[in-house]
Protein backbone atom coordinates (compact mmCIF):
# COMPACT_ATOMS: atom_id res chain seq x y z
CA UNK A 1 0.00 0.00 0.00
CA UNK A 2 1.17 3.18 -1.02
CA UNK A 3 0.54 6.42 1.87
CA UNK A 4 0.91 9.77 2.40
CA UNK A 5 3.30 10.43 4.38
CA UNK A 6 1.89 10.62 7.95
CA UNK A 7 1.78 14.02 10.24
CA UNK A 8 2.76 13.50 13.96
CA UNK A 9 1.15 16.81 15.09
CA UNK A 10 2.09 16.70 18.83
CA UNK A 11 6.31 16.24 19.50
CA UNK A 12 8.84 17.33 22.43
CA UNK A 13 12.36 16.80 20.87
CA UNK A 14 15.19 17.95 23.03
CA UNK A 15 12.63 19.43 25.32
CA UNK A 16 14.88 21.35 28.57
CA UNK A 17 11.89 19.89 31.29
CA UNK A 18 12.09 18.85 34.57
CA UNK A 19 15.78 19.67 35.41
CA UNK A 20 16.84 17.38 32.00
CA UNK A 21 16.38 17.64 28.13
CA UNK A 22 14.14 14.58 26.20
CA UNK A 23 16.51 12.25 24.67
CA UNK A 24 15.63 12.15 20.99
CA UNK A 25 16.82 15.38 19.77
CA UNK A 26 15.90 16.86 16.15
CA UNK A 27 17.99 14.21 14.61
CA UNK A 28 17.46 11.00 16.24
CA UNK A 29 13.70 12.23 16.40
CA UNK A 30 13.29 12.61 13.07
CA UNK A 31 15.05 9.94 11.84
CA UNK A 32 12.82 7.58 13.95
CA UNK A 33 10.03 9.78 12.21
CA UNK A 34 10.60 8.41 8.72
CA UNK A 35 11.43 5.16 9.84
CA UNK A 36 7.84 5.01 11.12
CA UNK A 37 6.29 6.33 7.60
CA UNK A 38 5.99 9.38 9.56
CA UNK A 39 7.58 13.16 7.09
CA UNK A 40 5.74 16.08 8.96
CA UNK A 41 6.11 16.51 13.02
CA UNK A 42 4.81 19.51 15.02
CA UNK A 43 6.74 20.33 17.75
CA UNK A 44 6.58 22.56 20.35
CA UNK A 45 8.32 25.88 21.13
CA UNK A 46 7.90 26.30 24.69
CA UNK A 47 9.24 29.76 26.88
CA UNK A 48 9.96 29.88 30.43
CA UNK A 49 7.36 31.85 32.35
CA UNK A 50 8.53 35.65 31.70
CA UNK A 51 9.86 34.69 28.52
CA UNK A 52 9.34 35.94 25.11
CA UNK A 53 7.54 33.66 22.71
CA UNK A 54 9.63 35.11 19.24
CA UNK A 55 13.02 34.44 21.63
CA UNK A 56 11.46 30.79 21.98
CA UNK A 57 10.36 30.35 18.51
CA UNK A 58 14.01 31.33 17.58
CA UNK A 59 15.80 29.21 19.39
CA UNK A 60 13.60 26.17 18.44
CA UNK A 61 14.27 27.11 14.97
CA UNK A 62 18.08 27.13 15.64
CA UNK A 63 18.28 24.08 17.61
CA UNK A 64 15.50 21.95 14.36
CA UNK A 65 16.56 23.72 11.22
CA UNK A 66 20.14 21.97 10.82
CA UNK A 67 19.59 18.84 12.43
CA UNK A 68 15.95 17.93 11.21
CA UNK A 69 15.83 14.95 8.81
CA UNK A 70 11.98 15.39 8.08
CA UNK A 71 9.73 18.15 7.43
CA UNK A 72 8.35 20.17 10.87
CA UNK A 73 6.55 22.94 11.70
CA UNK A 74 6.10 24.57 15.43
CA UNK A 75 3.19 25.23 17.74
CA UNK A 76 4.31 28.01 20.11
CA UNK A 77 3.36 27.70 24.22
CA UNK A 78 1.88 30.86 25.88
CA UNK A 79 3.03 30.08 29.89
CA UNK A 80 2.02 33.60 30.92
CA UNK A 81 0.30 36.77 30.44
CA UNK A 82 0.95 39.88 29.13
CA UNK A 83 0.37 42.85 26.71
CA UNK A 84 3.96 41.65 25.26
CA UNK A 85 2.64 37.70 24.62
CA UNK A 86 -0.67 39.26 23.13
CA UNK A 87 1.81 41.10 20.73
CA UNK A 88 4.36 38.33 19.86
CA UNK A 89 1.01 36.21 19.31
CA UNK A 90 -0.09 38.20 16.38
CA UNK A 91 3.57 38.95 15.00
CA UNK A 92 3.71 35.02 14.94
CA UNK A 93 0.59 34.37 13.20
CA UNK A 94 1.05 37.23 10.90
CA UNK A 95 4.76 36.89 10.01
CA UNK A 96 6.57 33.46 11.23
CA UNK A 97 4.42 30.99 10.21
CA UNK A 98 2.69 29.69 13.61
CA UNK A 99 -1.39 29.38 13.53
CA UNK A 100 -1.61 27.42 17.04
CA UNK A 101 -0.88 27.92 20.57
CA UNK A 102 -0.92 25.69 23.87
CA UNK A 103 -1.79 26.54 27.43
CA UNK A 104 -1.16 24.58 29.93
CA UNK A 105 -3.98 23.90 32.58
CA UNK A 106 -1.08 21.56 34.63
CA UNK A 107 2.27 21.97 35.94
CA UNK A 108 1.44 24.41 38.30
CA UNK A 109 3.92 27.24 39.34
CA UNK A 110 5.99 26.40 36.08
CA UNK A 111 3.72 26.52 32.98
CA UNK A 112 0.01 26.72 34.33
CA UNK A 113 -2.27 29.36 33.46
CA UNK A 114 -5.63 30.68 35.23
CA UNK A 115 -8.66 30.83 33.94
CA UNK A 116 -9.00 34.52 32.96
CA UNK A 117 -4.96 34.18 31.26
CA UNK A 118 -6.86 31.26 29.58
CA UNK A 119 -9.77 33.54 28.60
CA UNK A 120 -7.31 36.47 27.15
CA UNK A 121 -5.08 34.32 25.02
CA UNK A 122 -8.63 32.32 23.47
CA UNK A 123 -9.37 35.55 22.62
CA UNK A 124 -6.09 36.85 20.90
CA UNK A 125 -5.90 33.19 19.11
CA UNK A 126 -9.37 34.06 17.75
CA UNK A 127 -8.28 37.66 16.64
CA UNK A 128 -4.90 36.45 15.21
CA UNK A 129 -6.96 33.40 13.29
CA UNK A 130 -5.05 30.74 15.72
CA UNK A 131 -6.85 27.79 17.04
CA UNK A 132 -6.21 27.51 20.84
CA UNK A 133 -4.89 23.96 21.98
CA UNK A 134 -5.03 23.19 25.43
CA UNK A 135 -3.07 20.68 27.98
CA UNK A 136 -6.15 19.61 29.91
CA UNK A 137 -5.72 18.88 33.68
CA UNK A 138 -6.52 20.43 36.63
CA UNK A 139 -3.18 21.54 37.92
CA UNK A 140 -4.51 22.21 41.57
CA UNK A 141 -5.90 19.32 42.38
CA UNK A 142 -2.57 17.61 41.41
CA UNK A 143 -0.73 19.60 43.30
CA UNK A 144 -2.57 18.86 46.62
CA UNK A 145 -3.03 15.12 45.45
CA UNK A 146 0.61 14.83 44.81
CA UNK A 147 1.40 16.15 48.84
CA UNK A 148 -1.32 13.77 49.53
CA UNK A 149 0.33 10.96 48.30
CA UNK A 150 3.70 11.66 49.44
CA UNK A 151 2.49 11.89 52.73
CA UNK A 152 0.60 8.41 52.76
CA UNK A 153 4.29 6.91 51.85
CA UNK A 154 2.92 6.43 47.95
CA UNK A 155 6.46 7.68 46.52
CA UNK A 156 6.40 5.14 43.21
CA UNK A 157 4.75 5.92 39.55
CA UNK A 158 1.67 4.14 40.68
CA UNK A 159 1.52 7.95 42.76
CA UNK A 160 1.70 10.06 39.49
CA UNK A 161 -1.31 7.61 38.39
CA UNK A 162 -3.41 8.05 41.76
CA UNK A 163 -3.02 11.87 41.86
CA UNK A 164 -4.69 12.90 38.87
CA UNK A 165 -7.64 10.57 38.21
CA UNK A 166 -9.68 10.48 35.11
CA UNK A 167 -12.17 13.43 37.02
CA UNK A 168 -8.96 15.64 37.16
CA UNK A 169 -8.65 15.23 33.00
CA UNK A 170 -12.29 15.95 32.55
CA UNK A 171 -13.19 18.68 34.27
CA UNK A 172 -10.35 20.69 32.90
CA UNK A 173 -11.49 19.58 29.13
CA UNK A 174 -14.76 21.57 30.02
CA UNK A 175 -13.83 24.09 31.74
CA UNK A 176 -11.57 24.63 28.59
CA UNK A 177 -14.35 24.33 26.35
CA UNK A 178 -16.49 26.59 28.41
CA UNK A 179 -13.80 29.44 28.53
CA UNK A 180 -13.10 28.84 24.27
CA UNK A 181 -16.98 28.51 23.66
CA UNK A 182 -17.51 32.10 25.20
CA UNK A 183 -15.45 33.71 23.02
CA UNK A 184 -15.63 31.59 19.98
CA UNK A 185 -12.09 30.44 19.58
CA UNK A 186 -11.66 26.83 17.94
CA UNK A 187 -10.05 24.86 20.34
CA UNK A 188 -8.14 21.62 20.29
CA UNK A 189 -7.23 19.28 23.39
CA UNK A 190 -3.93 17.60 23.36
CA UNK A 191 -3.13 14.30 24.21
CA UNK A 192 -7.26 12.42 24.98
CA UNK A 193 -6.08 10.30 27.96
CA UNK A 194 -9.06 9.06 29.63
CA UNK A 195 -12.91 8.22 28.55
CA UNK A 196 -13.68 10.79 30.77
CA UNK A 197 -12.53 13.50 28.98
CA UNK A 198 -13.39 12.33 25.41
CA UNK A 199 -16.85 11.89 26.30
CA UNK A 200 -17.12 15.72 26.69
CA UNK A 201 -15.43 16.45 23.49
CA UNK A 202 -17.89 14.03 21.89
CA UNK A 203 -20.85 15.67 23.80
CA UNK A 204 -19.40 19.69 23.22
CA UNK A 205 -18.95 18.31 19.52
CA UNK A 206 -22.40 17.18 19.10
CA UNK A 207 -23.52 20.63 20.56
CA UNK A 208 -21.68 22.21 17.85
CA UNK A 209 -18.66 23.18 19.84
CA UNK A 210 -15.73 23.98 17.61
CA UNK A 211 -13.21 21.71 19.12
CA UNK A 212 -11.42 18.70 18.60
CA UNK A 213 -10.07 16.14 20.34
CA UNK A 214 -6.27 13.92 19.86
CA UNK A 215 -5.42 10.88 21.20
CA UNK A 216 -1.90 9.77 21.62
CA UNK A 217 0.01 6.26 20.07
CA UNK A 218 -0.04 5.86 23.54
CA UNK A 219 -3.97 6.37 24.82
CA UNK A 220 -4.40 4.27 21.36
CA UNK A 221 -1.72 1.67 22.23
CA UNK A 222 -1.41 0.79 25.76
CA UNK A 223 -3.02 1.60 29.59
CA UNK A 224 -1.96 2.42 32.85
CA UNK A 225 -2.40 -1.12 34.43
CA UNK A 226 1.93 -0.83 34.23
CA UNK A 227 1.96 2.07 36.82
CA UNK A 228 1.93 -0.78 38.88
CA UNK A 229 4.62 -3.26 37.72
CA UNK A 230 7.03 -4.24 40.66
CA UNK A 231 9.93 -3.01 38.66
CA UNK A 232 10.41 0.33 39.21
CA UNK A 233 11.92 1.15 35.43
CA UNK A 234 9.46 -0.60 33.67
CA UNK A 235 6.92 1.89 35.44
CA UNK A 236 8.41 5.23 35.55
CA UNK A 237 8.88 4.77 31.34
CA UNK A 238 5.17 5.20 31.45
CA UNK A 239 4.84 8.22 33.06
CA UNK A 240 2.96 10.85 31.13
CA UNK A 241 0.99 13.49 31.92
CA UNK A 242 -2.51 13.01 31.80
CA UNK A 243 -1.55 9.53 32.81
CA UNK A 244 -2.39 6.44 30.86
CA UNK A 245 -5.53 5.13 32.14
CA UNK A 246 -5.73 1.66 34.31
CA UNK A 247 -8.84 0.52 33.33
CA UNK A 248 -8.27 -1.41 30.10
CA UNK A 249 -11.15 -1.06 27.83
CA UNK A 250 -9.64 2.96 27.64
CA UNK A 251 -7.08 2.29 23.91
CA UNK A 252 -10.42 0.19 22.20
CA UNK A 253 -12.91 3.63 23.24
CA UNK A 254 -10.47 6.07 21.99
CA UNK A 255 -10.03 3.78 18.59
CA UNK A 256 -14.02 3.77 18.25
CA UNK A 257 -14.48 7.65 18.47
CA UNK A 258 -11.28 8.41 17.03
CA UNK A 259 -13.47 6.19 13.68
CA UNK A 260 -16.77 8.16 14.67
CA UNK A 261 -14.87 11.50 14.36
CA UNK A 262 -15.44 12.00 18.06
CA UNK A 263 -12.11 12.68 17.91
CA UNK A 264 -10.19 14.13 15.34
CA UNK A 265 -6.20 13.17 15.37
CA UNK A 266 -3.70 10.90 16.43
CA UNK A 267 -0.18 12.49 17.56
CA UNK A 268 2.52 10.70 20.37
CA UNK A 269 3.15 13.22 22.67
CA UNK A 270 7.02 11.80 21.75
CA UNK A 271 9.06 13.33 24.64
CA UNK A 272 11.48 10.46 25.53
CA UNK A 273 13.52 10.03 28.86
CA UNK A 274 16.23 7.70 29.13
CA UNK A 275 16.13 4.97 32.34
CA UNK A 276 19.01 7.32 33.85
CA UNK A 277 17.04 10.27 33.54
CA UNK A 278 13.85 8.78 34.67
CA UNK A 279 15.48 7.96 37.66
CA UNK A 280 15.63 11.52 39.09
CA UNK A 281 12.63 10.44 40.50
CA UNK A 282 13.26 7.08 41.90
CA UNK A 283 12.36 8.32 45.35
CA UNK A 284 9.92 10.84 44.56
CA UNK A 285 7.05 10.22 41.51
CA UNK A 286 6.59 13.77 41.48
CA UNK A 287 10.42 13.95 39.83
CA UNK A 288 10.01 11.91 37.43
CA UNK A 289 10.31 13.28 33.95
CA UNK A 290 7.32 13.10 32.36
CA UNK A 291 6.70 11.42 28.84
CA UNK A 292 6.76 8.59 26.81
CA UNK A 293 7.47 7.25 23.37
CA UNK A 294 5.84 7.03 19.76
CA UNK A 295 7.30 8.96 16.96
CA UNK A 296 8.27 6.14 15.51
CA UNK A 297 5.14 3.32 16.31
CA UNK A 298 2.36 5.72 15.66
CA UNK A 299 1.25 4.75 12.58
CA UNK A 300 1.87 0.95 13.15
CA UNK A 301 -0.11 1.53 16.22
CA UNK A 302 -3.10 3.51 14.58
CA UNK A 303 -2.89 0.89 11.33
CA UNK A 304 -2.62 -1.92 13.74
CA UNK A 305 -0.49 -4.98 13.52
CA UNK A 306 2.14 -6.98 11.83
CA UNK A 307 6.68 -6.67 13.01
CA UNK A 308 7.47 -6.57 16.79
CA UNK A 309 7.69 -3.63 17.89
CA UNK A 310 11.16 -3.22 20.37
CA UNK A 311 13.63 -0.85 21.49
CA UNK A 312 16.22 -3.06 20.65
CA UNK A 313 15.25 -2.48 16.97
CA UNK A 314 13.69 1.02 16.99
CA UNK A 315 15.28 4.45 15.93
CA UNK A 316 14.62 6.62 19.00
CA UNK A 317 16.92 7.23 21.11
CA UNK A 318 15.28 6.39 24.06
CA UNK A 319 16.38 3.06 25.87
CA UNK A 320 12.41 1.82 26.39
CA UNK A 321 9.46 1.58 23.84
CA UNK A 322 6.16 1.55 25.98
CA UNK A 323 5.15 -1.09 22.45
CA UNK A 324 7.70 -3.36 23.95
CA UNK A 325 6.28 -6.92 22.51
CA UNK A 326 3.13 -5.50 20.60
CA UNK A 327 2.73 -7.14 17.67
CA UNK A 328 1.71 -4.71 14.41
CA UNK A 329 0.63 -5.91 10.68
CA UNK A 330 1.02 -2.36 9.08
CA UNK A 331 4.57 -1.37 9.33
CA UNK A 332 6.33 1.05 6.62
CA UNK A 333 8.98 -0.34 4.03
CA UNK A 334 9.74 2.88 2.27
CA UNK A 335 9.91 5.82 3.30
CA UNK A 336 9.83 9.00 0.80
CA UNK A 337 10.33 12.55 1.91
CA UNK A 338 10.54 15.48 -0.59
CA UNK A 339 10.59 12.85 -3.84
CA UNK A 340 13.69 11.03 -2.53
CA UNK A 341 13.85 7.57 -0.56
CA UNK A 342 15.06 8.25 2.84
CA UNK A 343 14.80 4.91 4.40
CA UNK A 344 14.08 1.72 2.84
CA UNK A 345 15.15 -1.97 3.85
CA UNK A 346 15.62 -0.73 7.41
CA UNK A 347 18.21 1.18 6.84
CA UNK A 348 17.92 5.39 6.65
CA UNK A 349 19.83 7.49 4.07
CA UNK A 350 19.28 10.79 5.05
CA UNK A 351 21.23 14.11 6.02
CA UNK A 352 20.49 16.53 8.91
CA UNK A 353 19.23 19.66 7.48
CA UNK A 354 16.91 17.44 4.53
CA UNK A 355 13.84 18.56 6.26
CA UNK A 356 12.13 21.74 6.09
CA UNK A 357 10.17 24.20 8.37
CA UNK A 358 6.62 24.43 7.34
CA UNK A 359 4.68 27.86 7.89
CA UNK A 360 1.15 27.75 8.61
CA UNK A 361 -1.23 30.22 7.73
CA UNK A 362 -3.83 31.87 9.87
CA UNK A 363 -7.50 31.51 9.44
CA UNK A 364 -7.42 28.31 8.18
CA UNK A 365 -10.48 27.51 6.11
CA UNK A 366 -11.14 23.79 8.08
CA UNK A 367 -11.82 25.87 11.24
CA UNK A 368 -12.39 28.99 11.11
CA UNK A 369 -15.06 28.28 8.53
CA UNK A 370 -17.21 27.48 10.88
CA UNK A 371 -15.99 30.35 13.33
CA UNK A 372 -17.29 32.65 11.55
CA UNK A 373 -20.58 31.53 10.60
CA UNK A 374 -20.78 30.85 14.64
CA UNK A 375 -20.07 34.55 15.12
CA UNK A 376 -23.04 35.36 12.32
CA UNK A 377 -25.41 33.53 13.64
CA UNK A 378 -24.51 33.44 17.78
CA UNK A 379 -23.83 36.82 18.28
CA UNK A 380 -26.48 38.22 20.96
CA UNK A 381 -28.65 41.39 19.95
CA UNK A 382 -30.48 43.84 23.02
CA UNK A 383 -33.69 43.47 22.91
CA UNK A 384 -35.89 46.68 21.86
CA UNK A 385 -37.79 48.39 24.22
CA UNK A 386 -39.38 51.60 25.41
CA UNK A 387 -36.87 53.63 28.15
CA UNK A 388 -37.94 53.13 31.61
CA UNK A 389 -39.45 56.31 32.83
CA UNK A 390 -40.21 55.81 36.18
CA UNK A 391 -38.67 56.28 39.88
CA UNK A 392 -35.35 54.61 40.59
CA UNK A 393 -34.21 55.04 44.42
CA UNK A 394 -31.26 56.43 45.55
CA UNK A 395 -28.22 54.72 46.97
CA UNK A 396 -27.00 56.03 50.02
CA UNK A 397 -23.23 54.72 51.16
CA UNK A 398 -24.17 52.44 54.10
CA UNK A 399 -26.32 50.59 51.25
O1 LIG B 1 4.08 14.01 29.90
C1 LIG B 1 4.09 14.76 28.95
N1 LIG B 1 2.98 14.92 28.27
N2 LIG B 1 5.25 15.39 28.60
C2 LIG B 1 5.41 16.36 27.60
C3 LIG B 1 4.90 17.72 27.98
C4 LIG B 1 3.42 17.82 27.76
O2 LIG B 1 2.68 18.05 28.70
O3 LIG B 1 2.93 17.69 26.62
ZN1 LIG C 1 0.89 18.52 27.59
ZN1 LIG D 1 3.80 -3.37 32.40
ZN1 LIG E 1 3.13 17.39 24.85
Amino acid sequence: MVLPGGIDPHTHLQLPFMGTRSADDFLRGTQAALAGGTTTIIDFAIPQKGGSLLDAFDTWRRWADPKVCCDYSLHVAVTWWSEQVKEEMAILAQEKGVNSFKMFMAYKDLFMLRDPELYAAFEQCKETGAIAQVHAENGDIIAEGAKKMLALGVTGPEGHALCRPEAVEAEATLRAITLASAVNCPLYVVHVMSKSAAKVIADARRAGKVVYGEPIAASLGTDGTHYWSKEWHHAAHHVMSPPLRPDPSTPGFLMNLLANDDLTTTATDHCTFNTCQKALGKDDFTKIPNGVNGVEDRMSIVWEKGVTISAKTHHQAVNFNIFEGMVCHGVPLVTISRGKVVYEEGALSVTPGHGKFIPRRPFAEYVYKRIQQRDQTCTPTPVERAPYKGEVITLTSRE
